[in-house]
């Protein structure tokens, strides 16, 4: 790992202690404390960004992390919903209107959801703590929340669930968007105003039905089965049913999880996965047309237990590790790089186009490493370190140079710290698993080179750096090394 692991450790740790907010609330008279995402761009609580920060507080104080999903449960209400921005300081209001595109679904909250990362947050927190009692009480209102997008969200009983605007993806302006917020991509200067009068036009659509989204969904203005929201949604039903066992619910609610997560999986293989193009497309409208536009979210499945293997080793070895796609030297970019919509350098001022973001490496990582892929989840980790390291805390990196881009001193550009422990205890505590090593292709045109994976039959023996003249990407990497097994295949290495 990077020699300044320690400094951005500490950077992390200073960002989160440095945008906690706290308060009693007009609305309620409830306490709240939470980390926000970004002091000048984003001072409320959002949903996925505050299942992120507790992942991350987890390593530092076992009570905030805890308090953070404690004070985000208080905005869930009655019927299950959960929103994705609780503006629990009244003076935000206005401003959190004026700038984003939002439909309020009360004075404090939106009527928008975003993916259900809170229960993998849940699990990570629990885990650590083995607090029975925080158990019982974050539980009850989580598994309400499931069970709303199971019964609001999927009115085609597919088991994927739909989504009704783009923020719900947590990818707000990804150009799997463009074609239905009529956004054209080769006009990089106007991407994010098209963005605006899209979004206006949606809300417009919706005006009479505001806050209720299965009406919303009757309109079909906006309607799309997201990958990566739908495999973020499988997996928190995996865990869930896993904690439902723990906190001694009724075997039959945790049976019936799994269940779901298990038919969730099946239904993204059979609805949305492209055998000939090895990715998986998002479906959008009542006709569920594939978005075939090649975006991280193609690859998230990765994260789901008992995936086929075979489609495993296609999504790594065609695209995670494809260079002339994923694999760049500040991976993972949001938007494949030969995708004509890539944004690297952020010159649409628009997020998720091309930045590679820490959240989505998260996940990825633990998925790789799921699957065996621990030197590649390791390389990830090197990459995501080094790429902190030149582009400071920010919220997402030119996935080319680490330029940082958006809000400074960003919460969830933390979860750095889970990652870093991570890569800590698996090279301390080596497990058996199987081992793989990635293979640079030869020949091709200078752009389609790309790496496959294979399993190595011996462990990785020995490490040389590569020399800084190296063709690789991965060769111009300070604190980069590279290892090759007894059978001289090129390894990238964490270690
Ligand atoms: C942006 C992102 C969203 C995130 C929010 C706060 O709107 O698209 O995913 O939750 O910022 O960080």
């Amino acid at each position: 790992m990077s020699m300044n692991t320690e400094f951005i450790l500490s950077e992390a740790r200073r960002v989160l202690s440095a945008n906690r907010q706290e308060g009693v609330s007009r609305w309620n008279g409830k306490r709240f404390s939470f980390v926000c995402p970004s002091l000048s761009s984003y001072p409320f609580q959002w949903f996925w960004d505050s299942a992120f920060h507790a992942i991350a507080l987890m390593h530092l104080n076992a009570d905030l992390a805890k308090q953070e999903l404690q004070c985000l449960l208080q905005a869930a209400q009655p019927d299950g919903f959960i929103p994705h921005m609780v503006l629990w300081q009244e003076q935000h209001q206005r401003a959190a209107e004026a700038e984003f595109k939002i439909t309020l679904a009360h004075p404090y909250f939106t009527a928008t959801t975003q993916p259900p990362v809170l229960a993998r947050a849940i699990e990570c927190v629990f885990e650590t703590t083995r607090d029975f009692a925080w158990l019982e009480e974050v539980l009850g209102p989580t598994v309400c929340f499931f069970k709303w997008l199971q019964t609001i969200r999927d009115p085609d009983n597919d088991f994927l669930i739909a989504i009704v605007q783009p923020d719900e993806s947590g990818v707000d302006v990804s150009p799997k968007f463009d074609a239905l917020l009529g956004i054209d991509y080769r006009r990089p200067d106007t991407v994010y105003s098209a963005w605006h009068s899209g979004m206006d036009r949606l809300f417009a659509i919706y005006r009479d039905s505001r806050t209720e989204s299965r009406k919303l969904l009757q309109l079909d203005a906006f309607n799309y089965e997201d990958v990566m929201f739908n495999s973020i949604y499988a997996d928190g039903l995996l865990r869930l049913a896993g904690l439902l066992r723990t906190a001694q619910y009724p075997e039959a609610e945790a049976a019936e999880f799994e269940l779901w997560s298990a038919r969730t999986r099946d239904a993204l293989i059979r609805k949305c996965w492209d055998e000939q193009r090895s990715a998986f497309w998002d479906l959008s409208g009542s006709d569920e047309q594939p978005q075939k536009i090649l975006t991280s979210s193609c690859l998230f499945p990765l994260i789901l237990k008992g995936m086929d293997s075979n489609i495993v080793r296609r999504l790594v070895n065609e695209h995670l590790l494809n260079e002339a796609e994923f694999w760049l030297p500040f991976p993972i970019p949001s938007v494949a790089a030969n995708e004509p919509s890539f944004d690297p350098a952020f010159v649409t001022r628009a997020i998720f186009r091309g930045p590679s973001w820490v959240n989505i490496n998260w996940y990825l990582y633990w998925g790789l490493r799921q699957y065996g892929y621990d030197d590649i989840g390791g390389e990830l980790v090197t990459r995501t370190l080094n790429m902190i390291e030149r582009g400071g805390m920010c919220e997402c990196f030119d996935p080319y140079t680490a330029e940082g881009f958006g809000a400074a001193d960003f919460g969830w550009t933390a979860l750095i710290i889970d990652l870093i422990e991570a890569e800590r205890n698996r090279i301390s505590k080596p497990q058996k698993s199987t081992h793989w090593c990635i293979e640079t292709l030869p020949g091709g045109r200078r752009g389609d080179r790309f790496r496959r994976v294979r399993k190595a039959d011996t462990p990785l023996l020995a490490r040389c750096t590569a020399p800084r003249s190296s063709a690789s990407w991965a060769g111009r990497l300070e604190g980069h090394s590279r290892g090759t097994n007894e059978k001289g295949l090129n390894c990238a290495s964490a270690r």
